[in-house]
């Protein structure tokens, strides 16, 4: 083939030029490095996969312009195509274009480009827009991994969970001799309040984003030694043996494909004697407000019985399955009035557990 082949992509986005290319840009870094490339923004930016350069930014104009000159082949050095990524205004909005050029000369025989076309791009492309790949990327981006604008604005003022958060601390009586250890910190607001009783305290998250902001929103108290945030699984704790008092972990249990290996690694790193409060996830919320689609079909759901057994699977010495009332709290937290309803009844299950 002679002409010219160009792999083109384009997206029409209710934002300004400069906003969609600011979005763009964070995105494609946090997308890019989930899978192990490393993006670095800017006029002398460039790309790599491990040690290789892939690309290297060849024009970077803020809100209209990066050009990437590109080498897809590390075993054809010399081979390099173009990629631009355009922002222009339009309609009140802006059309953003992902252009790569340069593919006949890597991929010749024109079968072959159209297979390659087919099964890496186009393949991928429909993947994303099918109900399970989709469905995951809303459950991580909102909930189980979130990331974002929108994540960060929700999880750093996190309204609706405040009412959990004061049961927990009801129930854990923090005091300044306690060290807390919390198990999926979202944004840190939990931590912040468990901060004001003088404890120490350490965290973990899996989302990257989640980090950030939950020391942000402890700057104070993480630059004073107080609080440490890590990026890790709940089920690998980067934490020795017994290094807390006591233990945390909120809307977080649903999401645990193994909640007996968290637990357990929870109880792991607890002192003889510390203590746990876990917010459960009921059955009943399944598919209302609480848990939504598609987060309810990827969610586990516990009863009383089932909430008791994995605190006891998981080697705690006493376990408790509690319901807990949140009407009290949601006024108090700040809840909307037309919301408070949501908050009526007996409220959501908690495991209380002790360790031996
Ligand atoms: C629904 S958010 C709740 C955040 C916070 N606890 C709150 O109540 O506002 C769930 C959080 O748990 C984190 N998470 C989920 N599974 C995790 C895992 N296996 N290890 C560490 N963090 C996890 C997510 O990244 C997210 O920040």
């Amino acid at each position: 083939m002679s002409a010219a082949t160009t792999v083109r992509a384009s997206l029409e986005v209710d934002l300004e030029p400069s906003d969609a290319f600011s979005v763009l840009v964070e995105e494609l870094a946090a997308g890019l490095a989930r899978r192990g490339i490393r993006f670095e923004p800017g006029e002398q930016g460039r790309v790599t996969e491990g040690e290789a350069e892939v690309g290297r930014v060849v024009a970077w104009t803020p809100g209209e312009l990066v050009a990437l000159e590109w080498r897809p082949a590390d075993w054809r050095p010399d081979e390099a195509t173009r990629m631009e990524l355009r922002f222009e205004p339009g309609d009140g909005g802006t059309r953003v274009t992902l252009e790569h050029s340069g593919w006949e000369r890597l991929i010749e025989d024109p079968g072959e480009l159209a297979g390659w076309f087919a099964a890496e791009v186009v393949a991928p492309l429909l993947e994303a827009a099918a109900p399970r790949r989709l469905g995951d990327w809303v459950t991580d981006r909102g909930a189980r991994r979130p990331s974002g604008a929108q994540a960060r604005s929700t999880y750093g003022d996190p309204v609706y969970h405040y009412p959990n958060f004061r049961v927990i601390l009801a129930e854990l009586a923090l005091t300044a001799d306690d060290v807390l250890l919390e198990v999926g910190c979202g944004g840190g607001a939990l931590l912040r309040d468990a901060l004001a009783s003088g404890c120490r305290a350490a965290a973990v998250d899996h989302s990257p984003d989640m980090v950030r902001l939950a020391r942000e929103t402890n700057r104070e108290a993480v630059a004073a030694g107080r609080l440490e945030v890590r990026e890790a699984s709940a089920d690998r704790l980067p934490f020795a043996d017994e290094t807390f008092t006591c233990a945390a972990m909120t809307a977080v249990l649903g999401f645990l494909p193994d909640p007996v290996a968290a637990l357990a690694e929870i109880r792991r790193v607890l002192h003889p004697g510390g203590r746990l409060v876990v917010l459960g996830s009921d059955p009943e919320v399944k598919g209302t407000m609480a848990a939504p689609e598609p987060f309810a079909s990827r969610l586990r759901f516990y009863d009383d019985d089932e909430l008791a057994r994995l605190g006891r699977d998981a080697g705690y010495a006493s376990v408790r399955a509690v319901r807990r009332s949140l009407e009290p709290f949601a006024r108090e937290a700040g809840v909307p009035e037309a919301h408070l309803e949501l908050f009526a009844g007996e409220g959501p299950r908690f495991l209380l557990a002790r360790k031996g």
